[in-house]
C-alpha cells in the first residue's frame, strides 16, 4: 500500500505537466471545439448552430425595424415641433369701448388693442404692428368701419395694408350720402422673416368702433418657406 502511494506521487505531475499538448483524436474531431463557432468542428452541433444561425438573423431583423422605427419616430417627432413652432396666427379689433381715430394730419398707423388671438405674439398692441416670424404664405385681411355721425356728414375710410411702409391693398370710401360705411380687404402675401405689416389711415380720415368690433385686422401663416 505505501509503495503505490509512492507511485503516484510521481505520476501525476508527469500527466498535469503533458495536459496542455495532448490531444485527442476521437472519430469527427480532430481539431480542438471553436467556442465562436462549434459548427466547423463539431458536426454534432449544427443542430444548435442553425438555431443560433437564426436567433442572429432575428435579432439583425428586430434591430434594423426598431432602427428604423426610431428613425421615423424622431422625423415625426420633428415634424411636429415645427409646425407647433412655426404656428403664427393673430385676430384683433381696434377697441373695446365707443371710439374713433383720426382724422389726422399725416397718416398714422392703427393701432388695434383688442386682442382676439395672438399666437406667437407677433403682433404688438402698443405699436399695431405684425412682425412676421417666420418667412412664408401669409393670409391677411383687415376691416374697416367709419360713422359720418349725422346723416349727410362727409364719411371718408381711407386705409390701407402697407409692408415696411409700401401700400399692399388699399379701402377707399369717401362719401357724404350715407352715414355708416365697412369695407374689407383679403389677401395672400409671401412675407419674409422681419416685415412689418401695418394698417396705415391716410391724412383726413378717420374710424370708428365700439365694442362690438367692426374694425378688425387678421393675419396666419398659411405655409412656412422651406
Ligand atoms: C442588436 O442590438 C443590440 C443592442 O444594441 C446589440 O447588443 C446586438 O449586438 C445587436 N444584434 C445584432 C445581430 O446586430
Ligand atoms: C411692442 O413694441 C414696443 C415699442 O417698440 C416695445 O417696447 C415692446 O417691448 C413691444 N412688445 C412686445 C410684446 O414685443
Amino acid at each position: 500500500m505505501k509503495g503505490k502511494g509512492i507511485v503516484l506521487f510521481f505520476v501525476l505531475p508527469l500527466v498535469f505537466g503533458q495536459e496542455k499538448t495532448y490531444t485527442w483524436d476521437a472519430p469527427g474531431q480532430t481539431l480542438a471545439p471553436d467556442p465562436i463557432n462549434p459548427c466547423l468542428t463539431d458536426q454534432d452541433s449544427c443542430g444548435c448552430c442553425v438555431m443560433q444561425r437564426k436567433k442572429w438573423q432575428l435579432e439583425e431583423y428586430l434591430n434594423s425595424s426598431m432602427n428604423s422605427l426610431e428613425d421615423s419616430l424622431a422625423r415625426a417627432q420633428n415634424t411636429l415641433r415645427n409646425i407647433r413652432e412655426n404656428r403664427v396666427a393673430f385676430s384683433v379689433g381696434l377697441t373695446d369701448r365707443r371710439r374713433c381715430i383720426g382724422p389726422a394730419r399725416t397718416a398714422i398707423n392703427v393701432v388695434y388693442q383688442s386682442i382676439f388671438i395672438n399666437i406667437g405674439e407677433a403682433y404688438n398692441s402698443s405699436t399695431g404692428v405684425f412682425t412676421v416670424p417666420r418667412s412664408g404664405v401669409y393670409n391677411l385681411a383687415f376691416t374697416v368701419f367709419s360713422d359720418a355721425g349725422s346723416p349727410g356728414a362727409s364719411l371718408s375710410v381711407c386705409t390701407s395694408i402697407r409692408r415696411n411702409g409700401v401700400a399692399l391693398a388699399a379701402l377707399r370710401e369717401m362719401y357724404d350720402q350715407d352715414q355708416e360705411d365697412q369695407a374689407t380687404a383679403v389677401l395672400l402675401a409671401q412675407l419674409r422673416v422681419g416685415d412689418r405689416i401695418t394698417i396705415s389711415l391716410h391724412t383726413g380720415c378717420w374710424l370708428c368702433d365700439d365694442q362690438n368690433h367692426y374694425n378688425t385686422f387678421s393675419g396666419f401663416l398659411l405655409y412656412a418657406a422651406e
